[in-house]
């Protein structure tokens, strides 16, 4: 079922239940390739399907869970394989939300739990948005209120000796995982690099695209003049001509652009926009995160919507 967390909403299912995780795939006609991240409502969980937790990652437990933050640990044998799909580890997280964390209490499982949105969809923000993708493919959807960061937990994989590699940058930004170890190397993305696609599977899928054709632009000048009407506008300061725009969203800062990001796609594809231009950020802070997904956004985006039609 979907359910609420503070990042995206999530489409759950019994971690330990093959059949009822097949069907979170089915559902989402999501790649096998693709591991679920389990979900846990207290740390004292995590050892039920983890192996081992490492020093490093103990800290990160307990500075950031619960929160935005997902942690790839050795899997236990117990846990279906099709959970991780056939990985040897396993991604746990934590949600802050209270909404999230009683409804995982109550499921008294871990819930393996993607985000809910169809396959290559933007995530789902709102129980509207999980909705639109899933109706009649899920059982039940709990409709809490929008998500607060907008952005997905950020993945870190622990298993490996010589430091933590950020498999995807998310709603924990580099900064606060450094403040808390200072000692330990952190490895973030590198956003060149085919290296991530191979440890983070789902990295590696076309990701987060709405239907119009997603371009990056620096400045509120050079967005006029980009792609074909109608257009809509996402960014920090508002379009130099906002005349041009069908849609114009200015957030006041980072945070309030990751809450939007996602819902802001889906309202371009419901008013019909052909071309969404999205100011660039500082690849910095919370900027990472939302620089990868707008990467991602665009570069995915169908060859076919660029042709002239
Ligand atoms: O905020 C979130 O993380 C949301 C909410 C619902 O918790 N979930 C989410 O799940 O974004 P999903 O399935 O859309 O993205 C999970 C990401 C994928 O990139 C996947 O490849 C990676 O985490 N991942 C999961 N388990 C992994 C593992 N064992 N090793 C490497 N990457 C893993
Ligand atoms: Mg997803």
């Amino acid at each position: 079922m979907v359910f609420p967390t503070e990042t995206v909403y999530g489409l759950g299912a019994d971690a330990f239940d093959a059949e009822a995780v097949q069907g979170i795939f089915a559902a989402k006609e999501r790649p096998a390739d693709n591991p679920l991240i389990v979900h846990v409502a207290a740390p004292e969980h995590i050892e039920g399907v983890a192996r081992s937790v490492p020093p490093a990652a103990q800290r990160l437990v307990e500075y950031f869970f619960p929160g935005p933050l997902t942690l790839v640990l050795p899997r236990r044998a117990a846990l279906p394989s099709i959970v991780t799909a056939e990985l040897d580890t396993v991604g746990v997280r934590m949600p802050r939300m209270p909404l999230a964390r009683q409804f995982l209490a109550a499921c008294r499982t871990p819930v393996a739990a993607p985000s809910a949105n169809r396959s290559g969809r933007p995530s789902p923000t709102t129980w509207e948005a999980a909705h639109e993708d899933l109706d009649g493919r899920v059982e039940a959807i709990l409709q809490g209120p929008p998500a607060e960061a907008g952005l997905e937990s950020t993945v870190v994989d622990c298993t490996r000796d010589e430091a933590l590699h950020i498999l995807r940058a998310g709603a924990t930004t580099l900064e606060a995982l450094r403040t808390a170890l200072p000692d330990t190397r952190i490895v973030p993305p590198d956003p060149t690099s085919t290296e991530g696609s191979v440890r983070s599977p789902g990295t590696r899928h076309r990701h987060y695209a709405p239907a119009a054709r997603v371009v990056m632009v620096d400045g509120p000048a050079e967005a006029a003049t980009t792609g074909r009407a109608p257009r809509a506008y996402l960014g920090l300061q508002g379009p130099a001509h906002p005349e041009a725009f069908l849609l114009i969203r200015v957030c006041p800062d980072l945070e309030a652009y990751g809450r939007a990001l996602f819902a802001f796609f889906r309202e371009a594809d419901a008013a019909g926009c052909h071309t969404i231009c999205a100011q660039r950020v500082d690849d910095a802070g919370l900027g990472r995160a939302l620089m990868d997904r707008l990467r991602r956004a665009s570069e995915s985006t169908a060859p076919s919507l660029d042709a002239p039609s």
